[in-house]
């Protein structure tokens, strides 16, 4: 007997909170640059998002080298958030992008609550361009002796709160794997006002060189991506969609469709493509592909039917 395939494409746009995309495959922030080079062998604007590299308000040069190594089954990055700069993404890069017709989430990060306000009141004057902005807590907060700003849930509320004064459209709070209070941290976002939350960002690691003895990255610590830290990523992702608190951008590892797929029926509305845009530079349209596939396979007609899933079953 033949299986009954739906005829029409499966619809595969998603909502996280306010923001709507058409899919739900999102590159990882730091991993596609803004995506403008990455056109070059695909059309990016058929990703449901794009997010840009983290941006400071101004240019920053980073972690001195080395700054990648390569780890069993992933990578250990210490760049230490070089970026060009806020206005570099407004004048050079957001014009190519717009003419792209690329959805973008921009992600930015301060040293401190004011530098955040900072970039947030010159995102004003271009937030009918982007969809929205994912605000990188991960980063460490130079008022409070270098602590990443999400280990301080009660501190992450009001700095979005005043984010929010600020710039109205919709904010993504991205979250650290290394603190154990991410879920609180999660629900205090959303009092604060974000949509949505991304979690993980890498997980803090190191290596060494046993010839010289030092450590292989100029920075001793970086953090460690790709396939390595999927089953840590998935059981945050899982452990927060639980709590049902906002809609999740799930990533971490993801290396094949079925991986996101693993994601979103962990309950992650979303999910981010990172390292594997480096080992193939069409990732994010095979991911899509892969799930797309999956989709008409089992005869599922919206994401709807995914998402979540692996709680009803419980
Ligand atoms: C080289 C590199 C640079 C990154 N830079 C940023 C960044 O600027 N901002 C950010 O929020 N996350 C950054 N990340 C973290 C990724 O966005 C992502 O959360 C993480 O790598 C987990 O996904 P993956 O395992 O698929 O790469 C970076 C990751 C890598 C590998």
């Amino acid at each position: 007997m033949t299986e009954n395939i739906s005829e029409s494409a499966p619809d595969l746009s998603i909502n996280l909170g306010r923001i709507k995309l058409k899919n739900p495959v999102i590159t990882c922030s730091g991993t596609f640059a803004s995506g403008i080079e990455y056109n070059q062998f695909y059309n990016i604007s058929n990703l449901g998002a794009v997010t840009t590299k983290s941006f400071s308000l101004n240019k920053r040069l980073g972690n001195s080298p080395p700054r990648l190594c390569e780890t069993a089954g992933g990578m250990l990055n210490a760049i230490g958030l070089a970026n060009e700069g806020i206005y570099y993404f407004i004048n050079e890069q957001l014009p190519v992008l717009k003419n792209l017709q690329v959805s973008i989430i921009l992600s930015i990060f301060g040293e401190d609550n004011n530098e955040f306000l900072r970039i947030a009141k010159e995102v004003n004057s271009i937030k009918d361009d982007i969809v929205a902005v994912e605000m990188n807590l991960s980063c460490p907060n130079v008022d409070k002796g270098g602590i990443a700003f999400c280990s301080m849930p009660d501190h992450v509320e009001s700095l979005i709160n005043s984010v929010r004064e600020i710039l109205d459209i919709p904010l993504i709070a991205k979250l650290s794997p290394n603190n154990d209070n991410f879920i609180e941290t999660a629900a205090k976002a959303r009092n604060g006002g974000a949509e949505a939350i991304s979690l993980v960002n890498t997980v803090i690691g190191t290596a060494i060189d046993i010839d010289n003895f030092k450590p292989k990255l100029g920075n001793i610590f970086g953090g460690l991506s790709g396939p390595a830290i999927k089953p840590i990523a998935l059981a945050k992702v899982m452990q927060l969609a639980r709590e049902n608190i906002l809609p999740i951008i799930g990533m971490g590892g993801i290396f094949y469709w079925q991986d996101a797929v693993e994601f979103m029926i962990a309950g992650a509305s979303a999910v981010g493509i990172g390292t594997l845009n480096f080992v193939e530079v069409d990732a994010g349209e095979k991911i899509l592909e892969g799930i797309s596939n999956y989709l008409l396979e089992k005869n599922i007609n919206n994401l709807g039917e995914i998402i979540g899933k692996v709680f009803k079953k419980w």
